[in-house]
């Protein structure tokens, strides 16, 4: 597909606060140093309009320069960060969203999250106020979580004030979240997909290779149009400029039922990162 294609069939979900996001952006986890800019150019020239980076990754300031050095209208980007588990209470929290807009310099962020809910601290609910907060001051547009689980969703909700608009979650063909998607699904918020091709583990399973030779497609662009089809955000990650185009080159076909229960029969529970009951 060409990039003017993808930027325009690539579905802008609405978001539980009126916002508009691409459904499929890129993660740049682990894509730091000299690279990271050059990386993200090519990765809007390749159509992507969405990043997904965190205070923790340590490239904030290269996905500004990126932005600020793109040619393309800031509001035709969508930017998510993420404020991270040293930074929970209010204080704390609004110290490192000022700190997160001075790195990327790029008058507002779209979507920022609380990267873990870390209940062992129990401040994810005065973290959650100093999100709030941050919207009213223009610097931050739509306010969100990652790795919660139904429960901690619940404390955050029954406490009153905003319901995130995303719960950016693990969920891949090994790890299908299905009780954390219904209680997203209940409260009006969207699933987002992180590590959504489980970092390659899938590339060479038989059900995706039978699926990828059924369409003619790799195991990336089969993996990404499977979340599109489920109605997941999703931010598959690669360093590669030469993978960027065809990783999100998933607009023009489409996975049949058979597909889609073959997939679903991957599930097993396959959990690669931490335990958010426990990290
Ligand atoms: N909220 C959280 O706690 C959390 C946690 C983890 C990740 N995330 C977010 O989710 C994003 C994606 O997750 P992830 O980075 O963990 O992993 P991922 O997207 O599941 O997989 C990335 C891996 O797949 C490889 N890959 C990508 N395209 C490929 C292709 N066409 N052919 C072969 N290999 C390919 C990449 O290699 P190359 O890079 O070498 O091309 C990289 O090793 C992150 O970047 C981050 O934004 C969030």
């Amino acid at each position: 597909m060409d990039a003017k294609s993808i930027v325009e069939l690539n579905p802008k979900v609405k978001l539980n606060n009126g916002q508009l996001i691409p459904q499929v952006g890129l993660g740049v986890y682990k894509v730091a140093g000299e690279s990271a800019e050059p990386l993200i150019l090519s990765a809007f020239e390749a159509g992507y309009r969405r990043i997904d980076t965190a205070a923790f990754y340590g490239n904030e300031p290269e996905v500004g320069a990126a932005v600020r050095n793109s040619g393309l209208p800031r509001e035709e980007i969508f930017v998510a960060t993420k404020i991270w588990k040293d930074d929970h209470g209010y204080e704390r929290a609004l110290n490192a969203i000022d700190e997160s807009l001075a790195r990327l310099d790029i008058d507002y962020i779209d979507m920022l999250l609380i990267h873990w809910p870390s209940p062992a601290l129990g401040k994810f609910v005065e973290t959650w106020a100093a999100l709030e907060k941050s919207l009213e001051s223009g610097g931050v547009r739509g306010i969100g979580v990652s790795n919660f689980q139904p429960d901690h969703l619940a404390t955050l909700i029954s406490a009153g004030g905003t319901v995130p608009a995303i719960n950016q979650v693990e969920l891949h063909p090994g790890f299908h979240q299905a009780e954390v998607r219904a209680a997203n699904d209940a409260h009006g918020i969207l699933t987002e997909a992180w590590s959504p091709l489980a970092r390659g583990r899938f590339n060479e399973d038989p059900v995706i290779e039978s699926i990828m030779a059924k369409h003619n497609r790799s195991a990336t662009q089969v993996i990404v149009r499977w979340h599109v089809q489920l109605g997941n955000l999703v931010i598959p990650k690669t360093a590669t400029a030469s993978r960027l185009q065809g990783n999100i080159s998933v607009f023009d076909f489409e996975l049949d039922e058979t597909d889609m229960d073959a997939i679903a029969g991957l599930d097993a529970g396959l959990r690669t990162g931490p335990n958010p009951d426990e990290f």
